[in-house]
């Protein structure tokens, strides 16, 4: 039988898993927030794959077989370097760049991490398939400040009004939301910019993952700071399911 988990820098994936426990709520989801040390956005590819091997080193202790890897930077460090474990990825690049093909956009905006937009992973995938206007942004910052999000609100609210005028100064019409952590604030996002149409990868990854043979059970969450901002989140975000927290846990 399969076990499954959630990765994340931090409480982003929470946007994810979110959207799994919509389609079944009785999966059980072993979700690891490396939160000591987000932002991964800022950090080479080295690094990144360096804490991604030991958060699955740890997880494959815990016999989790499937692994969703929320995280648009931790996916596009892993696209194109032939990186493998023993524990099956999945990325969540891919189910975005299907959607766009899907919708055939042409012209479209995409937000994400440093790391993320200088990697080229959504830029060269978004180019083949005939989004030939694109518009990239790159925020060293959004990811931090949302994990704080309740005394960090007004800037990234004015964050977010920079990011809009520059999608309107450009007559984009759709915006890629790049990291899962944004994905979290969606509500943000979708009122001050409401003439926007967003692709949204976190739902994208969720509904393209087969979860058909997995284990049923809890939500297990180990995180690698305090277990507040999830107690917290969890409430923000309406997840209603049996929760076990391990926090400081050491990688
Ligand atoms: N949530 C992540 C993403 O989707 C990472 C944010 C970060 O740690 O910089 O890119």
């Amino acid at each position: 039988m399969k076990k499954l988990a959630v990765i994340d820098s931090g409480i982003g994936g929470l946007s994810v898993v979110r959207e799994l426990l919509k389609l079944n709520n009785e999966i059980e989801i072993n979700y690891f927030g490396d939160n000591i040390r987000v932002p991964y956005g800022n950090m080479s590819r080295d690094e990144i794959l360096s804490c991604m091997e030991h958060i699955l080193d740890f997880l494959y202790e815990k016999g989790v077989t499937d692994c969703l890897v929320a995280c648009n930077t931790m996916s596009s460090a892993i696209l194109n370097t032939g990186y493998t474990h023993k524990i099956k990825l999945y990325n969540i690049v891919t189910p975005t760049i299907d959607e766009v093909n899907r919708l055939a956009l042409n012209k479209a905006a995409i937000l994400a991490t440093k790391f993320t937009i200088a990697s080229k992973e959504y830029y060269n995938r978004l180019k083949a398939i005939g989004t030939d206007d694109l518009l990239e942004m790159a925020s060293a910052s959004l990811a931090a400040l949302i994990e704080d999000f309740d005394e960090n609100r007004d800037i990234i609210e004015e964050e977010v009004l920079d990011y809009k005028r520059r999608i309107d100064d450009g007559g984009y019409k759709t915006l890629i939301l790049g990291c899962t952590h944004y994905e979290f604030i969606d509500a943000i996002f979708k009122e001050l910019m409401p003439e926007v149409d967003f692709i949204m990868p976190a739902k994208l990854l969720a509904h393209s993952f087969d979860a058909s043979g997995l284990k049923k059970g809890d939500f297990n969450i180990y995180t690698t700071k305090g277990k507040d901002i999830y107690i917290h989140s969890l409430r923000t975000l309406d997840i209603d399911k049996k929760l076990n927290i391990e926090d400081y846990i050491e990688i």
